[in-house]
């Protein structure tokens, strides 16, 4: 039995599983690891310098497989943006026709340069209200997060076992179900739920492929579903991040009714995020968790890993939902 839905047909791949991008994480070696056990892996544009860094990172990925992968690009309000069309021009000229993209309606500049390259626009979004305006506005497949996932949960707490069937109510392109997903249960329960496919990133940095330091990829597996913390709450961005000693101390400072971002600005600060992933120093600074951490037990390669889904998602529909119908 092989599981067929339209966002395999679409993609072009042999599973219905996405590697969500990354930032610091979804380099050429685990998105061509992902796309070369049948799933779709994704290189993350922003993690690369520059736009001719992004080309090189393409080129690199294409030498690794000759399977489909896409390439994210988050757009969020910032004070110096990079120059995300020129990131655009280089999927263009890559000849990379999926693109995962999140963040702000912006993204729509980008969609206009890439459609007609024939590109493929999954887009992520928090609420269904996002995903029916994302659905209005031409794009392909809608990755819908629920409150459970790592990175931004956006600001309505709804989590995945009522976000998903509500989506897939009112929603008819085809949905990826993200945010909590990380075994074959809930690669069915998301079928089950309406979604035609399942979207993870916490589940894939405990990969021998994903490019981080072992002593995070152990966290992830020591941490159960309580290691996350919610922060930036009160500033309408809530984002979920692994539970260690700066997300408590930024949770506590913003406790404080007056308490603005400068306070936590240095705690926060990518370029420490960045260092923790790759020195394994778990308290150096800010790193994406999600509450799936709870059903994470080993580090397996992502052949292993998605073979493990599959197989054990068809054995989940054959065998102990088939016995029950009977
Ligand atoms: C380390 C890490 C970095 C992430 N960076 C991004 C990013 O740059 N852009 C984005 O759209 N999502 C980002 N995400 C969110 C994932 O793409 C995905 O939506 C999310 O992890 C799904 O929830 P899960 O972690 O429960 O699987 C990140 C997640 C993790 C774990």
């Amino acid at each position: 039995m092989a599981l067929r839905t339209r966002i395999t047909e679409m993609l072009g791949i042999e599973h219905p599983i996405v590697q969500g991008g990354m930032m610091n994480v979804g380099y050429a070696e685990l998105a061509s690891a992902v796309s070369n056990a049948g799933g779709l892996g994704i290189i993350t544009a922003l993690t690369q310098p520059s736009p001719d860094a992004l080309r090189n990172e393409i080129e690199r990925c294409r030498a690794m497989t000759d399977k489909p992968f896409g390439v994210n690009m988050t757009i969020f309000p910032s004070i110096n943006p990079p120059d995300y069309r020129a990131y655009a021009q280089a999927i263009i000229d890559g000849g990379v026709t999926i693109v995962e993209t999140a963040g702000t309606a912006a993204v729509r500049d980008i969609w206009a340069m890439l459609k007609p390259h024939g590109v493929i626009i999954l887009h992520k979004c928090t609420a269904v209200r996002h995903a029916l305006s994302a659905e209005k506005a031409g794009c392909d497949i809608i990755s819908i997060d629920g409150f459970e996932c790592a990175g931004h949960p956006g600001e309505d707490d709804v989590p995945g076992l009522v976000l998903i069937p509500a989506a897939a109510d009112k929603v008819k392109i085809p949905l990826l179900a993200s945010g909590g997903f990380g075994d074959a249960r809930g690669l069915v329960a998301a079928l089950a739920l309406g979604a035609e496919g399942i979207n993870m990133g916490t589940r894939f940095c405990a990969t021998k492929e994903a490019p981080i330091h072992d002593k995070v990829k152990q966290a992830y597996v020591a941490n159960d579903e309580r290691g996350s913390r919610l922060i930036f709450r009160s500033f309408n961005n809530t984002a979920r991040v692994g539970l260690n000693s700066v997300s408590e101390e930024v949770v506590r400072r913003l406790a404080k009714p007056d308490a603005v971002f400068e306070d936590v600005r240095e705690l926060v600060a990518g370029v420490k995020g960045k260092e923790l992933l790759r020195t394994g120093d778990l308290d150096a600074g800010v790193y994406w968790a999600g509450i799936v951490q709870g059903l994470i037990y080993d580090i397996p390669t992502c052949q292993e890993l998605i073979d493990r889904i599959v197989d054990g998602a068809e054995r989940i529909i054959s065998e102990r939902l088939g016995s029950m119908a009977a």
